[in-house]
Protein backbone atom coordinates (compact mmCIF):
# COMPACT_ATOMS: atom_id res chain seq x y z
CA UNK A 1 0.00 0.00 0.00
CA UNK A 2 1.23 2.97 -0.80
CA UNK A 3 2.02 5.89 2.52
CA UNK A 4 0.29 9.76 2.33
CA UNK A 5 1.04 12.03 4.98
CA UNK A 6 -1.28 14.63 6.05
CA UNK A 7 -0.48 17.03 8.02
CA UNK A 8 -3.05 18.96 9.77
CA UNK A 9 -5.18 15.72 8.59
CA UNK A 10 -7.80 15.77 11.68
CA UNK A 11 -8.88 19.83 10.94
CA UNK A 12 -11.96 20.34 8.49
CA UNK A 13 -10.48 19.83 5.18
CA UNK A 14 -8.45 16.66 6.40
CA UNK A 15 -11.76 15.58 7.63
CA UNK A 16 -12.60 15.07 3.91
CA UNK A 17 -9.34 14.48 2.40
CA UNK A 18 -8.11 11.33 4.13
CA UNK A 19 -11.04 9.37 4.05
CA UNK A 20 -11.10 10.20 0.41
CA UNK A 21 -7.24 8.99 -0.15
CA UNK A 22 -8.09 5.83 2.04
CA UNK A 23 -10.98 4.79 -0.44
CA UNK A 24 -8.04 5.41 -3.41
CA UNK A 25 -6.19 2.70 -1.21
CA UNK A 26 -3.30 4.50 0.63
CA UNK A 27 -2.26 4.17 3.83
CA UNK A 28 -2.72 7.20 5.34
CA UNK A 29 -0.65 9.10 8.22
CA UNK A 30 -1.73 12.32 10.55
CA UNK A 31 0.30 14.42 11.59
CA UNK A 32 -1.83 16.50 13.93
CA UNK A 33 -1.19 18.53 17.48
CA UNK A 34 -4.99 18.76 17.53
CA UNK A 35 -4.85 22.44 18.39
CA UNK A 36 -7.70 23.06 16.39
CA UNK A 37 -8.55 19.42 14.92
CA UNK A 38 -10.06 17.14 16.76
CA UNK A 39 -9.38 12.80 17.20
CA UNK A 40 -13.10 12.85 15.90
CA UNK A 41 -11.93 13.29 12.32
CA UNK A 42 -9.62 11.03 11.69
CA UNK A 43 -11.09 7.55 10.74
CA UNK A 44 -10.36 4.12 11.41
CA UNK A 45 -7.42 2.81 9.60
CA UNK A 46 -5.57 5.75 9.39
CA UNK A 47 -2.73 6.76 11.98
CA UNK A 48 -2.52 10.14 13.79
CA UNK A 49 0.29 10.87 15.10
CA UNK A 50 0.71 13.46 17.53
CA UNK A 51 3.05 15.65 16.85
CA UNK A 52 3.18 19.68 16.34
CA UNK A 53 5.22 20.49 12.97
CA UNK A 54 7.54 22.86 14.59
CA UNK A 55 9.22 19.93 16.05
CA UNK A 56 11.49 19.64 13.19
CA UNK A 57 13.34 16.10 14.84
CA UNK A 58 9.89 14.42 15.66
CA UNK A 59 8.81 14.95 11.44
CA UNK A 60 12.18 13.93 10.29
CA UNK A 61 11.78 10.81 12.30
CA UNK A 62 8.51 9.91 11.99
CA UNK A 63 9.63 10.23 8.08
CA UNK A 64 12.59 8.22 8.40
CA UNK A 65 10.04 5.48 10.02
CA UNK A 66 7.68 5.11 7.16
CA UNK A 67 9.81 4.66 4.53
CA UNK A 68 8.70 5.46 0.96
CA UNK A 69 6.26 8.17 0.87
CA UNK A 70 4.18 8.96 -1.84
CA UNK A 71 2.70 12.26 -1.16
CA UNK A 72 2.79 14.58 1.46
CA UNK A 73 -0.49 17.33 2.08
CA UNK A 74 0.57 19.85 3.87
CA UNK A 75 -2.11 21.27 5.36
CA UNK A 76 -1.32 22.02 8.89
CA UNK A 77 -1.36 25.85 9.62
CA UNK A 78 -3.15 28.29 12.19
CA UNK A 79 -5.43 29.50 9.55
CA UNK A 80 -7.00 32.57 11.19
CA UNK A 81 -6.11 36.53 10.02
CA UNK A 82 -6.80 38.18 13.33
CA UNK A 83 -5.45 35.76 15.06
CA UNK A 84 -1.92 36.07 13.19
CA UNK A 85 -2.17 39.83 13.61
CA UNK A 86 -2.64 39.67 17.50
CA UNK A 87 0.06 36.76 17.44
CA UNK A 88 2.16 37.32 14.95
CA UNK A 89 5.10 35.24 16.31
CA UNK A 90 3.31 32.02 17.31
CA UNK A 91 1.77 32.28 13.88
CA UNK A 92 4.82 32.73 11.70
CA UNK A 93 6.30 29.84 13.95
CA UNK A 94 3.64 27.29 12.83
CA UNK A 95 3.01 29.09 9.21
CA UNK A 96 6.62 29.27 8.10
CA UNK A 97 8.80 27.91 10.42
CA UNK A 98 6.26 24.73 10.65
CA UNK A 99 6.05 24.46 6.76
CA UNK A 100 10.40 24.61 6.62
CA UNK A 101 10.44 21.64 8.88
CA UNK A 102 7.70 19.97 6.68
CA UNK A 103 9.76 20.38 3.53
CA UNK A 104 12.97 19.38 5.28
CA UNK A 105 11.86 16.11 6.75
CA UNK A 106 10.02 15.75 2.83
CA UNK A 107 13.17 16.30 0.63
CA UNK A 108 15.31 14.04 3.30
CA UNK A 109 12.59 11.27 3.00
CA UNK A 110 13.00 11.66 -1.17
CA UNK A 111 8.67 11.82 -1.21
CA UNK A 112 7.44 11.80 -4.01
CA UNK A 113 5.34 14.84 -4.24
CA UNK A 114 4.50 18.03 -1.80
CA UNK A 115 0.41 19.28 -1.97
CA UNK A 116 0.69 22.34 -0.22
CA UNK A 117 -2.81 24.15 1.10
CA UNK A 118 -1.77 28.02 0.21
CA UNK A 119 -4.61 30.72 -0.19
CA UNK A 120 -6.36 32.75 -2.13
CA UNK A 121 -5.76 35.42 0.57
CA UNK A 122 -2.38 35.90 -0.95
CA UNK A 123 -3.85 38.24 -3.53
CA UNK A 124 -4.95 40.99 -1.19
CA UNK A 125 -7.11 43.61 -3.00
CA UNK A 126 -6.49 43.70 -6.57
CA UNK A 127 -7.67 46.17 -9.17
CA UNK A 128 -9.72 43.99 -11.41
CA UNK A 129 -11.38 40.52 -10.89
CA UNK A 130 -11.32 37.55 -11.79
CA UNK A 131 -8.03 37.11 -9.69
CA UNK A 132 -5.56 35.15 -11.48
CA UNK A 133 -1.72 33.91 -10.94
CA UNK A 134 -0.10 36.17 -13.23
CA UNK A 135 -1.13 38.73 -10.77
CA UNK A 136 1.07 40.08 -8.18
CA UNK A 137 0.47 39.20 -4.77
CA UNK A 138 -0.36 41.71 -2.15
CA UNK A 139 -0.69 39.74 1.01
CA UNK A 140 -2.41 42.33 3.41
CA UNK A 141 -1.96 40.27 6.79
CA UNK A 142 0.39 37.73 8.24
CA UNK A 143 -1.08 34.64 7.86
CA UNK A 144 -1.92 35.79 3.95
CA UNK A 145 1.78 36.56 3.96
CA UNK A 146 3.02 33.02 5.22
CA UNK A 147 0.68 31.01 2.96
CA UNK A 148 2.13 33.04 -0.13
CA UNK A 149 5.89 32.52 1.73
CA UNK A 150 5.04 28.69 1.83
CA UNK A 151 4.32 28.83 -2.15
CA UNK A 152 7.43 30.29 -2.65
CA UNK A 153 9.53 27.44 -0.38
CA UNK A 154 7.90 24.81 -2.45
CA UNK A 155 8.83 26.56 -5.42
CA UNK A 156 12.53 27.12 -4.08
CA UNK A 157 12.65 23.24 -2.70
CA UNK A 158 11.68 22.04 -6.41
CA UNK A 159 14.17 24.20 -7.84
CA UNK A 160 17.12 23.60 -5.26
CA UNK A 161 16.41 19.86 -3.66
CA UNK A 162 14.22 18.63 -6.81
CA UNK A 163 11.74 18.08 -4.65
CA UNK A 164 8.09 17.38 -6.35
CA UNK A 165 5.78 19.99 -5.37
CA UNK A 166 2.63 21.90 -6.53
CA UNK A 167 0.32 24.69 -4.13
CA UNK A 168 -3.08 24.75 -4.40
CA UNK A 169 -4.41 28.34 -3.69
CA UNK A 170 -7.75 27.81 -1.91
CA UNK A 171 -10.33 30.40 -2.53
CA UNK A 172 -13.42 30.04 0.42
CA UNK A 173 -14.03 26.47 1.35
CA UNK A 174 -17.99 25.10 2.96
CA UNK A 175 -19.30 21.81 3.45
CA UNK A 176 -19.54 19.70 6.12
CA UNK A 177 -17.30 19.73 9.24
CA UNK A 178 -16.58 23.39 8.72
CA UNK A 179 -16.09 25.17 12.19
CA UNK A 180 -18.55 27.75 12.70
CA UNK A 181 -17.56 29.61 16.05
CA UNK A 182 -14.56 31.15 14.56
CA UNK A 183 -14.24 35.05 14.08
CA UNK A 184 -13.77 34.87 10.50
CA UNK A 185 -16.21 31.17 10.21
CA UNK A 186 -17.13 31.17 6.44
CA UNK A 187 -20.62 33.06 6.12
CA UNK A 188 -22.32 29.77 4.84
CA UNK A 189 -21.50 27.21 7.74
CA UNK A 190 -21.78 30.51 10.53
CA UNK A 191 -25.15 31.28 8.82
CA UNK A 192 -26.11 27.41 8.68
CA UNK A 193 -25.55 27.01 12.47
CA UNK A 194 -26.96 30.52 13.24
CA UNK A 195 -30.06 28.83 11.90
CA UNK A 196 -30.03 25.25 13.56
CA UNK A 197 -29.91 27.25 17.32
CA UNK A 198 -32.80 29.61 15.88
CA UNK A 199 -30.93 32.75 15.64
CA UNK A 200 -31.30 35.12 12.71
CA UNK A 201 -28.18 35.45 10.22
CA UNK A 202 -26.00 37.89 11.01
CA UNK A 203 -24.85 39.36 8.05
CA UNK A 204 -21.83 41.90 8.07
CA UNK A 205 -22.08 45.84 6.16
CA UNK A 206 -24.68 45.49 3.22
CA UNK A 207 -24.21 42.06 2.46
CA UNK A 208 -23.39 42.74 -1.17
CA UNK A 209 -19.54 42.03 -0.81
CA UNK A 210 -19.18 38.84 -2.80
CA UNK A 211 -17.01 35.57 -2.48
CA UNK A 212 -16.34 32.72 -4.06
CA UNK A 213 -16.90 29.83 -2.57
CA UNK A 214 -15.46 26.25 -3.30
CA UNK A 215 -16.99 22.86 -1.54
CA UNK A 216 -14.85 20.97 -0.03
CA UNK A 217 -15.29 17.65 -1.59
CA UNK A 218 -13.95 18.99 -4.75
CA UNK A 219 -11.28 20.42 -3.05
CA UNK A 220 -10.31 17.14 -1.68
CA UNK A 221 -10.70 16.25 -5.42
CA UNK A 222 -8.21 18.61 -6.68
CA UNK A 223 -5.68 17.35 -3.58
CA UNK A 224 -5.61 14.01 -5.00
CA UNK A 225 -4.86 15.37 -8.96
CA UNK A 226 -2.49 17.34 -7.60
CA UNK A 227 -0.60 14.22 -6.44
CA UNK A 228 -0.47 12.46 -9.38
CA UNK A 229 -1.03 14.94 -12.37
CA UNK A 230 1.95 14.45 -14.76
CA UNK A 231 2.66 18.08 -15.48
CA UNK A 232 3.07 19.78 -12.20
CA UNK A 233 5.20 19.07 -9.43
CA UNK A 234 7.82 22.20 -9.96
CA UNK A 235 6.06 24.45 -7.71
CA UNK A 236 3.24 25.42 -9.96
CA UNK A 237 0.29 27.51 -8.37
CA UNK A 238 -3.02 27.30 -9.18
CA UNK A 239 -6.43 28.83 -7.92
CA UNK A 240 -8.87 26.34 -6.48
CA UNK A 241 -11.77 28.17 -6.57
CA UNK A 242 -15.42 27.95 -8.14
CA UNK A 243 -14.93 30.74 -10.96
CA UNK A 244 -18.28 32.32 -9.75
CA UNK A 245 -19.11 34.82 -7.16
CA UNK A 246 -22.23 35.26 -4.78
CA UNK A 247 -22.80 37.89 -2.59
CA UNK A 248 -23.23 37.25 1.13
CA UNK A 249 -27.65 38.15 0.63
CA UNK A 250 -27.95 35.58 -2.17
CA UNK A 251 -25.96 32.72 0.12
CA UNK A 252 -28.16 34.09 3.34
CA UNK A 253 -31.33 34.00 0.36
CA UNK A 254 -30.44 30.48 -0.63
CA UNK A 255 -30.74 28.85 2.66
CA UNK A 256 -33.66 30.78 3.43
CA UNK A 257 -34.64 32.73 7.06
CA UNK A 258 -34.52 36.35 9.46
CA UNK A 259 -31.74 37.97 8.76
CA UNK A 260 -30.06 40.84 10.54
CA UNK A 261 -27.37 43.35 9.37
CA UNK A 262 -24.57 44.68 11.52
CA UNK A 263 -21.35 46.35 11.46
CA UNK A 264 -19.09 45.85 8.05
CA UNK A 265 -15.68 44.48 8.86
CA UNK A 266 -12.62 45.12 6.80
CA UNK A 267 -12.10 42.27 4.21
CA UNK A 268 -12.00 42.38 0.43
CA UNK A 269 -15.00 43.68 -1.31
CA UNK A 270 -15.10 40.97 -4.05
CA UNK A 271 -13.30 37.76 -4.54
CA UNK A 272 -13.64 35.62 -7.99
CA UNK A 273 -11.05 32.84 -8.98
CA UNK A 274 -9.99 32.42 -12.57
CA UNK A 275 -9.59 28.56 -12.34
CA UNK A 276 -8.00 28.59 -15.89
CA UNK A 277 -5.06 27.45 -14.83
CA UNK A 278 -6.06 24.51 -12.92
CA UNK A 279 -8.73 22.90 -15.40
CA UNK A 280 -5.65 23.13 -17.41
CA UNK A 281 -2.62 21.55 -15.55
CA UNK A 282 -4.81 19.34 -13.52
CA UNK A 283 -7.88 18.71 -15.36
CA UNK A 284 -9.80 20.05 -12.45
CA UNK A 285 -13.26 21.96 -12.30
CA UNK A 286 -15.72 22.27 -9.27
CA UNK A 287 -19.06 19.89 -9.84
CA UNK A 288 -20.94 21.05 -6.95
CA UNK A 289 -23.00 23.65 -7.10
CA UNK A 290 -23.46 26.02 -4.35
CA UNK A 291 -27.04 24.83 -4.76
CA UNK A 292 -26.25 21.79 -3.80
CA UNK A 293 -23.47 21.79 -1.52
CA UNK A 294 -26.33 24.20 0.65
CA UNK A 295 -28.94 21.70 0.18
CA UNK A 296 -26.62 19.14 1.77
CA UNK A 297 -25.71 20.89 4.24
CA UNK A 298 -29.02 22.10 5.28
CA UNK A 299 -30.23 18.49 5.41
CA UNK A 300 -27.26 17.57 7.21
CA UNK A 301 -28.19 20.65 9.73
CA UNK A 302 -31.60 19.71 10.02
CA UNK A 303 -32.82 23.08 8.71
CA UNK A 304 -35.93 23.33 7.12
N1 LIG B 1 -10.85 26.63 5.05
C1 LIG B 1 -10.61 27.55 4.10
O1 LIG B 1 -11.54 28.26 3.62
C2 LIG B 1 -9.22 27.73 3.57
C3 LIG B 1 -8.99 28.69 2.56
C4 LIG B 1 -7.71 28.87 2.06
C5 LIG B 1 -6.67 28.08 2.54
N2 LIG B 1 -6.90 27.17 3.53
C6 LIG B 1 -5.76 26.37 4.05
O2 LIG B 1 -6.13 25.00 4.03
C7 LIG B 1 -5.52 24.34 5.13
C8 LIG B 1 -6.58 23.54 5.90
O3 LIG B 1 -7.56 24.46 6.37
P1 LIG B 1 -8.72 24.00 7.35
O4 LIG B 1 -9.87 24.90 7.08
O5 LIG B 1 -8.90 22.53 7.28
O6 LIG B 1 -8.11 24.42 8.77
P2 LIG B 1 -8.26 23.70 10.19
O7 LIG B 1 -7.87 24.72 11.22
O8 LIG B 1 -9.57 23.04 10.31
O9 LIG B 1 -7.14 22.58 10.10
C9 LIG B 1 -5.78 22.84 10.35
C10 LIG B 1 -5.22 21.68 11.14
O10 LIG B 1 -3.84 21.95 11.42
C11 LIG B 1 -3.56 21.53 12.74
N3 LIG B 1 -2.41 22.27 13.24
C12 LIG B 1 -2.34 23.59 13.52
N4 LIG B 1 -1.12 23.89 14.01
C13 LIG B 1 -0.41 22.73 14.01
C14 LIG B 1 0.91 22.40 14.40
N5 LIG B 1 1.75 23.33 14.91
N6 LIG B 1 1.33 21.14 14.28
C15 LIG B 1 0.48 20.17 13.79
N7 LIG B 1 -0.77 20.42 13.41
C16 LIG B 1 -1.21 21.70 13.52
C17 LIG B 1 -4.84 21.84 13.51
O11 LIG B 1 -4.97 21.10 14.72
C18 LIG B 1 -5.91 21.48 12.49
O12 LIG B 1 -6.31 20.14 12.62
C19 LIG B 1 -4.79 25.40 5.94
O13 LIG B 1 -3.43 25.37 5.59
C20 LIG B 1 -5.41 26.70 5.47
O14 LIG B 1 -4.49 27.77 5.55
C21 LIG B 1 -8.14 26.97 4.05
Amino acid sequence: MKKVVVTGGAGFLGSHLVPRLQQEGYEVHVVDNLVAGTRDHVPVGATLHEIDIRDKHALADLFRQLGEIAGVFHLAALPRVQFSIDHVEEANDVNINGMLNVLLAARDARVGRVVYSASSSAYGDQETLPLHEGMLPNPLSPYALHKYVGEQYCKNFSLHYGLPTVSLRYFNLYGPNADPNGPYAQAIIKFIDQRQHGKPMTITGDGEQTRDVVHVRDVVRANLLALTAPSVGKGEVMNIGSGKAYSVNAVADMIGGEKVYIAPRVEPRHSLADITRAKQLLGWEPTITLEEGIAELKQLYHIA
